[in-house]
C-alpha cells in the first residue's frame, strides 16, 4: 500500500493550495472563493466528477472506481474563524479579523491530495467502488453538516463508509492517532433569556431586575458539573456570552446568555441538560423573573467503533507515520452528524512541528500547522478509502 503515496510534485501542489486559502480565509457559509478554488483544483483531476449539489458554498465530487464495490465518503471542512492571526509567516492571513485557526485549510488540502492519489489508483485499475469527496462548509458554527444533510446529501450519495480527520496540534507531525470510542464531545449549545421588569435604577422595589437573576443562574449552573455529574464522566458547562443593560440608571427588562454543555458521554450530557433546565427555571422563579431556554440541536460525540478502529490502525500504519492513541477532547465536530448514515472513522493527524515544544492549540491566534504532515493526512484518507473498499 505504500505505493499510494503523494508524489513530491503533488505534495507541492496541495501545499501551495493550502497556503493560498490560508491567506484568504472565509467565514462559515461565506466560503465562496475557497469553493471556487476547490472546484478549479478538482476540475484538473481527470477522473473527478463534480456532482450537482444545491449548496452555495462547499461541494461534492466523485471518483468512480473500476469495478463494483463499496461507496466511501471522505469529508473535509473548509471554513475559517473570526479572529486575527498573530503567527508570522509569508502566507499569513491577509484579512484582519479572519483566520484559519482550526486548520480547515489543512483538511481541505489533504482531501485534494487524497483525490490525486485516488485518481492515480483508478488509472492503475486499483480502485473498486467509488469515493465521494465532501467539502463541507460551516463546521465552525456547527451548521454545515446539518445543511448538507437537509439539502439531500444522502439522497445523492449512499456511502457504505465515512471517513474524516482533524489536524491535532498537541500531537507531533508524523503521527496519526486512532482512538477507539468517543474521541470528541457531544454538545448542545443553548440560549437563556431572563425576563424581568425594567425601570429606574434607584427604585428596586418597583422593578424586577433580570441582571441579578442572571448572575444567580450563572452561579447555580456551576453546580451541574460539580454536584450532579459522576466525576468520572467528563462534562463541561460554560456560559460564554452575557448581554443586558444599557445605562447605569436603568434596570433592564431582559438578559440574554449563550453557552454550551459538552460531554464524551451522551447520557451524562442528557442528564446535565435536564439539571440545567430545572436550575434555570427554579432560580428565575426565586428571583420573580420569567425565563426561556432555547436548546440548539444536539451534536453527537465523534465515536470510533472497535471494528472501524482496528481497520483504521492498519490503514494509518500503511502511511509510514507512527500510529498512536490519543486522549479524547471535549471539542466537538459536526462530522459526528454523518455517523448515523454509515460506519465511520475519524482520525487525528499530528500537526505540531516536532522541533516546537510550545503547543499552539486550535482557535488560538498563533495556531499553525506542520505542513509536512499534509502528506500523511492525504495518504491516510486515500489508503482508507481504497482499503475499506477491499474489506
Ligand atoms: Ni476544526
Amino acid at each position: 500500500m505504500m505505493k499510494y503515496k503523494l508524489s513530491q510534485a503533488d505534495f507541492q501542489r496541495i501545499l501551495a493550495f493550502k497556503r493560498d486559502i490560508h491567506m484568504h480565509p472565509e467565514l462559515s457559509l461565506k466560503e465562496f472563493r475557497t469553493t471556487e478554488k476547490i472546484r478549479e483544483f478538482l476540475e484538473s483531476i481527470p477522473s473527478c466528477q463534480i456532482l450537482p449539489f444545491p449548496a452555495e458554498t462547499g461541494l461534492v465530487a466523485r471518483i468512480e472506481g473500476n469495478a463494483n464495490g463499496p461507496e466511501v465518503m471522505l469529508r473535509a471542512d473548509i471554513d475559517a474563524l473570526p479572529q486575527t492571526e498573530q503567527y508570522e509567516s509569508p502566507w499569513k492571513s491577509q484579512t484582519p479579523g479572519l483566520m484559519h485557526a482550526c486548520g480547515h485549510d489543512f483538511h481541505t488540502a489533504a482531501l485534494l491530495g487524497a483525490a490525486l492519489i485516488l485518481d492515480r489508483a483508478k488509472e492503475q485499475g486499483e480502485l473498486a467502488g467509488c469515493v465521494d469527496l465532501v467539502f463541507q462548509p460551516a463546521e465552525e458554527i456547527t451548521a454545515g453538516a446539518r445543511m448538507l444533510i437537509d439539502k439531500g446529501l444522502f439522497e445523492m450519495i449512499h456511502p457504505d463508509f465515512c471517513l474524516g480527520l482533524h489536524n491535532w496540534p498537541s500531537l507531533p507531525g508524523g503521527t496519526i492517532a486512532c482512538h477507539e470510542g468517543a474521541l470528541m464531545a457531544a454538545k448542545r449549545n443553548f440560549e437563556i433569556r431572563i425576563y424581568g421588569e425594567g425601570g429606574h435604577g434607584s427604585m428596586p422595589h418597583l422593578n424586577i431586575d433580570p441582571i441579578v437573576c442572571a448572575a444567580a443562574v450563572v452561579q447555580s449552573l456551576q453546580t451541574v458539573v460539580s454536584r450532579n455529574m459522576n466525576p468520572l464522566d467528563a462534562v463541561v458547562l460554560s456560559i460564554n456570552m452575557i448581554n443586558g443593560g444599557s445605562a447605569t440608571n436603568l434596570v433592564v427588562d431582559q438578559v440574554v446568555m449563550r453557552g454550551t454543555i459538552r460531554s464524551l458521554s451522551e447520557q451524562a450530557l442528557d442528564h446535565a441538560i435536564e439539571r440545567a433546565d430545572a436550575i434555570t427555571e427554579k432560580t428565575a422563579q426565586a428571583y420573580e423573573c420569567r425565563c426561556q431556554i432555547l436548546w440548539d440541536e444536539k451534536i453527537p460525540a465523534v465515536y470510533n467503533s472497535p471494528e472501524m478502529t482496528s481497520q483504521a490502525r492498519k490503514f494509518a500504519g500503511m502511511t509510514g507515520y507512527e500510529v498512536i492513541d490519543a486522549v479524547p477532547s471535549l471539542a466537538s465536530e459536526d462530522y459526528a452528524m454523518y455517523q448515523s448514515y454509515a460506519p465511520s472513522f475519524f482520525y487525528w493527524v499530528g500537526s505540531r512541528a516536532k522541533e516546537e515544544s510550545q503547543i499552539e492549540e486550535l482557535h488560538r491566534p498563533h495556531f499553525h500547522t506542520d505542513d509536512t504532515a499534509l502528506a500523511g493526512a492525504a495518504q491516510v484518507l486515500a489508503i482508507s478509502a481504497i482499503g475499506v473498499s477491499k474489506i
